[in-house]
């Protein structure tokens, strides 16, 4: 059983390929629509979710991508449902399971995501219906004194709960836990941060009996918080990122995938690329599950007009293209520069 789903971890992870985040919840996606001056409603959110899910050569750099329930249960404007439509292009569905976060009880200002109630019975209809993986998604403040212990376990139990109940279903679990980059701390403090919180994180799946090969980790990068004095260089933002893995995540998980979180779609490029340029040995394959980085320049060309489609989708296809090439560490002023026209 779990060689199907080591192979399924594998092929998220294969060479040159990313994910695709496309879970963002209604609220979220509500927001980011209503930015760029587009009337969110069930069908905007449709044509939004389509304009990605449709893009010519998405397979060649896009492995998988991550739905939410809403597009989940949505069709194609052609008529197939999204996940036949991801099928048929070879590119992997998952969907995102967690139920969102609150407030955790007794911190100030802290979350815990919630979701596990029925979640079981949850993944194993999505399974049948044709996911092949799933994501939760954990976060972490981080402050001179944050995150807490309370606020650090108990994540790590909830995800390494999902990740179990993942496997016993049959999907590769994509395992979350995001250190939020906003705030005025220091690079070395989100190493600090980071590194505890996947050394608890790891320790809960082991304790949970979790497949290790057969699971995915979705962590930030180690940078400086958003409101720090001084943005952290290039090569520094590399080095503290792939030093905080090697000490904290086992080589028996084939992969990891980073969150663009904070930065922008730039910023999250040349990280990976001086990720993967780094000699320091890495045993996983070192990727990409952007969301807001993958869409941004997307959604600014598409302003939610049918004429702004193709060229909406070229922009997606330019970013994943500059990412995949960040993957294998070959991503130049070159490559970026390198937009194809769109189609008409
Ligand atoms: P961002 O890349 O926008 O951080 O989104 C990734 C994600 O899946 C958040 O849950």
């Amino acid at each position: 059983m779990t060689s199907d789903l080591k192979m399924t971890a594998r092929a998220l992870v294969a060479v040159g390929k990313g994910i695709l985040s496309a879970d963002e919840t209604v609220q979220i996606v509500t927001k980011r629509l209503e930015t760029a001056s587009i009337l969110a409603t069930p069908d905007t959110r449709r044509a939004y979710r389509e304009l990605f899910l449709t893009a010519p050569g998405i397979s060649e750099f896009i492995s998988g991508v991550i739905l939410h329930d809403e597009t989940w249960h949505q069709n194609s404007s052609t008529g197939p449902a999204f996940v036949d439509v991801l099928l048929r292009l070879g590119v992997l569905p998952g969907i995102k399971v967690d139920d969102g976060t609150r407030a955790l009880a007794g911190s100030h200002g802290e979350a815990i995501t919630e979701g596990l109630d029925g979640l079981s019975d949850r993944l194993a209809e999505y399974r049948e219906l044709g996911a092949r993986f799933a994501k939760w998604r954990a976060v972490f403040v981080v402050s001179g004194t944050l995150p807490s212990a309370a606020c650090t376990h108990a994540n790590a139990h909830a995800l390494a709960r999902f990740a179990a109940m993942c496997q016993e279903q049959r999907l590769v679990p994509i395992v979350e836990p995001e250190v939020l980059m906003e705030g005025a701390h220091s690079i070395d403090r989100c190493e600090e941060v980071t590194g505890n919180v996947l050394h608890a994180v790891f320790e809960a799946l082991h304790d949970q009996r979790v497949c290790l090969e057969a699971m995915l980790v979705k962590p930030n990068m180690v940078t400086a918080g958003s409101e720090f004095a001084t943005r952290a260089t290039i090569e520094d933002v590399a080095s503290a990122t792939v030093r905080c893995l090697r000490r904290h995540v086992p080589a028996a998980v084939p992969g990891v995938a980073f969150l663009s979180g904070n930065q922008d779609h730039l910023a999250v490029t040349s990280h990976l690329n001086a990720i993967n340029r780094l000699t320091t040995p890495k045993p996983w394959t070192l990727t990409f599950s952007y969301g807001r980085a993958l869409q941004s320049e997307a959604l600014a060309e598409w302003r939610g007009r049918l004429g702004n489609i193709r060229a909406a989708q070229a922009a997606f296809i330019h970013r994943a293209r500059c990412c995949s090439a960040a993957a294998l560490g070959r991503y130049t002023a070159a490559v970026e520069r390198e937009r194809e026209p769109a189609a008409v």
